[in-house]
C-alpha cells in the first residue's frame, strides 16, 4: 500500500481549495480497496470531488478511489445492462454512451464528477436524473468489508438525495454503479425549455442522442464555469421548497418569482433567481465570488480559502432570510 504523506487536495476538488492530507492514498482496483479496509476504517474518500467545499487541512487518511472499468452485462432487445466502476469518468462515460448509441443520460452531460459519485446526491438536469437509468449501486461496507449491493428502491431517492446522504452515510465506500440504457426507441427528453430553443436555433427537427447530448453542453457551457478554468462545484444551494402561502405573499411584491410545481401545498423556487435579486450575482470577495452568469454557482477565482468560499454562503443565506423569509440549503458537502 503506497501511503503518501502531506499532499495538496488542490487537483483532487474541483473548487481547486489548496488543502493538504496528512496521509493520502489512491485506489485504483476493487481489490486493493478491499485490502485498505482490512487495516483501515476511519478516512475521507474523495472521488471525483465534484461536490465538496474543503475548509481545512485533514488529519484522517485520504482515499481516492480511482478504479477503471466498464462492462457489458446484457443486451435485450430494446435496451442494454451496463456496469462501471466508480472512478470512471462521468462526462467521458456520458460521452461514450452516446457513440455506442445508448440512450437515456445525455441530458446529464458535462456534469463534472465520478461515476461512482453519481447515485449520492443523484444528479440531475434538464428534466433527468440518474435514477432513472440506475438498476443497482454496489459498495462495499467499511465495517465488515463485505459487498452490499442496492437495488434502485433501496437507493431511495429524491431531489439531490438518497440513501448516501442518510443512513448509509458514511458507511460505505460506492465501488460500481449499474445502469439499464435504451438501444433503440430512445426516449428523448427535449422539453426542458433551453434544449427545445437551442435545437430550435439549429433547425433540428429529430434530434438523436448526440444533438441532445451537444445542445446540453452548448447550454451548460454558456451559463455554468468550466472547473478546469473557474474553480467551482455546481449548484451551490438546492432549490428551496416553500409553502403556497409564502409563495403568494412573496408574489405580491415580486410578480416575477420563477416557481416549479412540487405538490398541492407547497412549490419550488430558483435558489439562483433569490442570490440575483439579493444583489450577489457576479460579487467578488477576494478570490471567491458568485458566478457572473449563474447565481446559483460560487466560485473560487485562483487562491480563495474553503473557509472564504463558505463565508460567503453564509452571507448569502443571511440576506436571502431576511429579504424572502426563505431559507436556503447548502447542496455541496462542507468539509469542516
Ligand atoms: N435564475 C435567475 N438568476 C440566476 C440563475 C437562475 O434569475 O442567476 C432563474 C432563471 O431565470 C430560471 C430559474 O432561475 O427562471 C432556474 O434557473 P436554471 O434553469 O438555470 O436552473 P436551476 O434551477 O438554477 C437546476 C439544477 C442544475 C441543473 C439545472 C438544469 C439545482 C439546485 N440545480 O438549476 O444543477 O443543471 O437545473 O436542469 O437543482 C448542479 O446541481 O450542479 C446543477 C448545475
Amino acid at each position: 500500500m503506497n501511503i503518501q504523506k502531506n499532499i495538496s487536495l488542490k487537483k483532487y476538488n474541483t473548487f481547486g481549495i489548496d488543502v493538504k492530507a496528512k496521509r493520502f492514498i489512491s485506489i485504483s482496483s476493487f481489490y486493493e480497496l478491499q485490502q485498505l479496509l482490512k487495516t483501515e476504517k476511519d478516512f475521507f474518500l474523495i472521488s471525483g470531488g465534484s461536490n465538496m467545499l474543503l475548509t481545512k487541512d485533514l488529519d484522517t487518511l485520504v482515499v481516492h478511489i480511482d478504479i477503471k472499468g466498464t462492462s457489458i452485462d446484457r443486451i435485450e432487445e430494446h435496451s442494454v445492462s451496463l456496469t462501471v466502476n466508480a472512478g470512471e469518468d462521468w462526462h467521458e462515460f456520458v460521452r461514450w454512451c452516446i457513440a455506442e448509441n445508448y440512450g437515456g443520460l445525455e441530458n446529464l452531460s458535462l456534469i463534472p464528477g465520478n461515476v461512482g459519485t453519481c447515485p449520492i446526491q443523484n444528479i440531475g438536469a434538464y428534466g433527468v436524473e440518474v435514477k432513472d437509468c440506475i438498476t443497482k449501486v454496489e459498495a462495499l461496507e467499511i465495517e465488515t468489508g463485505k459487498l452490499v449491493s442496492f437495488s434502485n428502491q433501496e437507493c431511495q431517492f429524491g431531489y439531490r438525495n438518497s440513501i448516501f446522504k442518510n443512513e448509509a452515510k458514511g458507511k460505505f465506500v460506492l465501488t460500481s454503479v449499474s445502469f439499464q440504457l435504451t438501444t433503440n426507441k430512445h426516449q428523448l427528453n427535449t422539453s426542458y425549455g433551453a434544449i427545445e430553443k437551442e435545437l430550435a436555433d439549429q433547425n433540428i427537427t429529430k434530434p438523436t442522442l448526440k444533438n441532445i447530448s451537444d445542445a446540453v453542453i452548448a447550454i451548460r457551457k454558456s451559463k455554468l464555469p468550466d472547473p478546469k478554468e473557474i474553480g467551482n462545484s455546481g449548484s451551490f444551494f438546492k432549490n428551496p421548497v416553500i409553502s403556497k402561502a409564502l409563495f403568494a405573499a412573496l408574489l405580491k411584491e415580486h410578480p416575477n418569482l420563477p416557481s416549479y410545481p412540487v405538490s398541492d401545498t407547497q412549490v419550488k423556487v430558483p435558489a439562483g433567481w433569490l442570490v440575483e435579486q439579493i444583489g450577489f450575482k457576479g460579487k467578488r470577495f477576494g478570490d471567491a465570488g458568485v458566478h457572473t452568469k449563474q447565481a446559483l454557482v460560487l466560485v473560487n477565482y485562483g487562491n480563495a480559502t474553503g473557509l472564504e468560499i463558505y463565508q460567503l454562503a453564509k452571507k448569502i443565506q443571511k440576506t436571502v432570510f431576511s429579504t424572502f423569509g426563505i431559507s436556503l440549503e447548502i447542496e455541496v458537502n462542507v468539509i469542516s
